[in-house]
């Protein structure tokens, strides 16, 4: 059809072709393929995420002039930013360009990365909303992934571009991006149409640690989806952890992953001086209110068990004081 939508997609399908030559074929395009190819992507990765380069100067802009694509489609696309008098110019200028797809696999955004550091400057820049792109309903590579999930791979829900494509290139093509650490409840919803099992590895950084920990709550609240978390160590993340150690040891942490009550333990663990014995007894205490939460009677006995015997703490008096916790949970 010719709606707008589709309009806009072919607009935004033109712009990957032109973008991706440049990367490729042109001096211009050098330094940014140099950079990927630095951070360990194949020309056959480069190639199947049609990456591209949008360089210092306008590119988009005479292009789509020369087609003589229609000026209100053009600014309608989000490909374009314009100043007061109303003339548009290209909205990414010196960045590595990476093609953002919804769930049929028709591109309709795009996210750039600096090459170099810009403190003045978002490190990736996104399209904004527009007719066919919602930031919040998007996640990145789901259509790809979608395929190997169906095959019973768990689905990785993985921060960024970079953590999905070293993934997939390293073999783990069940990864997808929530493009961030902030997952929404529409995108839990999207995740919960497909599988009935996510793992969730965010970075190792506090952010990504306590991104977790949200969104462990949002698939609890809006799904009936298993969600396991996997901690990069070292404060690595995804991408980084991948290239320096391999796939096979990546899937060997998913294949150890937390469930949410361990990760929660953990989590709560670091924030307490496991020195001092006050707050040795407010830990027990909110690790209490953690296991409370837990529907399974022995799965609660188990960690009940656990806490008492890390602890040196009667397990009876633990199981009474868990008993009035689970009581107002229902
Ligand atoms: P990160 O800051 O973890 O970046 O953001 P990254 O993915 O590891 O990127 P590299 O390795 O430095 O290239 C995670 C994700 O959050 C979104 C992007 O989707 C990014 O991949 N993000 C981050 C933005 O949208 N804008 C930003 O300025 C930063
Ligand atoms: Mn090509
Ligand atoms: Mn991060
Ligand atoms: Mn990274
Ligand atoms: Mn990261």
């Amino acid at each position: 059809t010719n709606s707008l939508a589709s309009q806009l997609i072919q607009v935004h399908e033109q712009a990957v072709t032109l973008y991706h030559h440049v990367l490729m074929n042109t001096k211009l395009g050098q330094p940014a393929l140099e950079y990927l190819k630095k951070r360990g992507l194949t020309d056959e990765t480069i190639e199947k995420y049609q990456l591209g380069f949008a360089p210092g100067q306008r590119l988009l802009k005479p292009f789509f002039e020369e087609k003589k694509t229609d000026f209100k489609l053009l600014r309608k696309s989000g490909l374009f930013s314009e100043n007061d008098s109303g003339d548009i110019y290209d909205r990414f200028v010196d960045r590595v360009m990476f093609p953002i797809r919804n769930e049929n696999g028709k591109t309709v955004a795009f996210s750039g990365r600096l090459l170099v550091k810009d403190p003045e400057s978002p490190k990736y820049l996104n399209s904004p909303e527009t007719e066919i792109f919602n930031k919040r309903k998007v996640l990145f590579n789901l259509d790809s992934a979608r395929l190997s999930i169906r095959k019973n791979d768990p689905a990785i829900l993985l921060e960024g571009f970079m953590d999905v494509i070293s993934a997939d290139q390293a073999g783990i093509h069940s990864g997808i991006a929530s493009m961030g650490t902030s997952l929404t409840d529409q995108q839990v919803y999207d995740i919960s149409r497909i599988t009935s099992q996510v793992v969730i590895s965010y970075d190792g950084d506090t952010p990504g640690q306590k991104a977790i920990k949200r969104a462990i709550d949002s698939f609890a609240n809006n799904s009936k989806v298993a969600v396991k978390i996997v901690t990069v160590p070292d404060g690595l993340d995804p991408d980084e952890f991948v290239r320096q150690r391999g796939a096979d040891q990546f899937m060997e942490l998913v294949k150890h992953a937390s469930s949410p009550i361990d990760f929660e333990l953990q989590f709560m663990k670091k924030q307490y001086n496991l020195e001092s014995e006050v707050d040795v007894s407010n830990y027990i205490s909110e690790a209490l209110s953690v296991i409370a939460k837990e529907p399974s009677p022995i799965t609660r006995d188990l960690y009940v068990n656990k806490v008492a015997t890390e602890f040196g703490v009667g397990k009876e008096l633990l199981t009474s004081r868990l008993v009035p916790l689970i009581q107002s949970n229902q």
